[in-house]
């Protein structure tokens, strides 16, 4: 028995390799540095999608195309639906698609998140939701259709590099659930809302939230080692710090450190909230080393998440939502993977449970 399946195998892959004695993270065969150098979501869409669906026009007509059709599922977002936290609404509205197994499936269910949780959080302030603009690319037609304007350059291309950067990762537990859903041949909506269901959590995708709330109760960069002081002596985890895997740096909360950077010095971020989370960071890391110097414990993706997601005008309860926009890339490549394996996933468990009485 292995609780939480910790180094067990349980798939094969050609889509990512999470390197966590090492924090690198490849992406069908492309360093983590050079994707988010080279490439756009749309790109790393078509690289996890090369083999497992046919793949002729340009990807980003194709999901501009999608963002559309899904936009009139918009139409079923009665008030009790919107009412809900963002990422449930959208999972509501996501399982409104059809089940299916091929791209324009895929892309539809690609496209919802982005289309989805703009829409949503417009509706819940009273505002009409914004139809997609096909023309654009995915990063910059969320950003219009969450704000209502053009975002800069800076924007569209730190919301890009955010999704980029999120889009796979290994056998994670939210990937993990689409594949065992796949397994049993259910279909991609079927998956992706697994998935999306598993990503909910604050173990998981649920974290850069409370990261944020962190933020706030630390309040300012020398009340910060006190503040953190305190969590932990209560026994409280720091969100976004520590991972199953790696055991050195999350290599994504440098990408997104960098993307911050950069949105800083076009002044599209206050320089003192990243003043205060780079304090939070100093201090939260040289306390979890004090606490626990057998257990490396380091900053993961979800704690610069957080920044860039609030510096692009994303409230924090919408962010699990933006970070599936990113992963359910990966999800339907995973779950195309598995299907194609032929085989059920069905381990087994281990009955600690009584035993039938005897008859007397
Ligand atoms: N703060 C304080 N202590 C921690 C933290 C943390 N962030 N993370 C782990 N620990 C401690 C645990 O309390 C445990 O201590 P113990 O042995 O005294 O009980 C020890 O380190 C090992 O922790 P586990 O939970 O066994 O490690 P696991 O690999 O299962 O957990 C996880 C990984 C869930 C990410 C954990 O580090 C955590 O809860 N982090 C905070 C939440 C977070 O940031 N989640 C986002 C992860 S990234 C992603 O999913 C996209």
């Amino acid at each position: 028995m292995n609780a939480g399946l910790e180094d067990v195998v349980a798939a094969q892959t050609v889509l990512s390799d999470v390197d966590g004695k090492n924090g690198r993270l490849i992406v069908r065969g492309v360093s983590l540095d050079d994707l988010v150098a080279t490439s756009t979501y749309e790109d790393v869409l078509g690289l996890l999608f090369d083999g497992f669906f046919p793949l002729s026009g340009a990807m980003p007509g194709a999901l501009g195309t999608a963002r559309l059709a899904v936009f009139e599922h918009l139409a079923a977002a009665d008030p009790a639906l919107v009412a809900l936290p963002p990422v449930d609404g959208m999972r509501a509205l996501l399982a409104r698609l059809a089940d299916g197994d091929d791209l324009q499936s895929a892309l539809r269910l690609v496209a919802a998140p982005a289309v989805f949780i703009p829409a949503l959080l417009r509706l819940k302030a009273g505002q009409a939701a914004l139809a997609p603009d096909p023309s654009l690319p995915h990063a910059a037609d969320t950003l219009r259709m969450l704000t209502g304007a053009m975002p800069t350059q800076q924007q569209a291309a730190a919301l890009d590099c955010y999704l980029v950067t999120v889009a796979d990762h290994g056998l994670n537990a939210s990937t993990f659930a689409a594949r065992v859903v796949a397994s049993t041949r259910a279909g991609l909506t079927s998956s992706v809302l697994a998935a999306l269901s598993a990503l909910k959590g604050p173990l998981h995708g649920g974290a850069p939230g409370p990261v944020l709330d962190m933020l706030d109760a630390a309040a300012s960069p020398e009340q910060a080692p006190a503040w953190i002081a305190a969590e932990l002596a209560r026994g409280h985890r720091l969100m976004g710090f520590g991972h199953r895997v790696y055991r050195v740096r999350d290599p994504r909360a440098d990408a997104l450190k960098a993307a911050l950077r950069r949105l800083a010095s076009a002044g599209a971020i206050d320089p003192a909230r990243l003043a205060l989370a780079e304090a939070v960071e100093t201090a939260a890391l040289a306390q979890l080393k004090a606490k626990k110097p057998d257990r490396p414990l380091d900053t993961n993706v979800e704690f610069y998440t957080a920044l860039l997601l609030e510096a692009l005008g994303f409230p924090r309860a919408a962010f699990t939502g933006v970070f599936a926009m990113g992963r359910v890339g990966g999800w339907i490549a995973h779950a195309r993977e598995q299907a194609e394996t032929g085989k059920l996933i069905r381990p087994s468990s281990d009955y600690v449970g009584p035993q039938p009485q005897a008859a007397a």
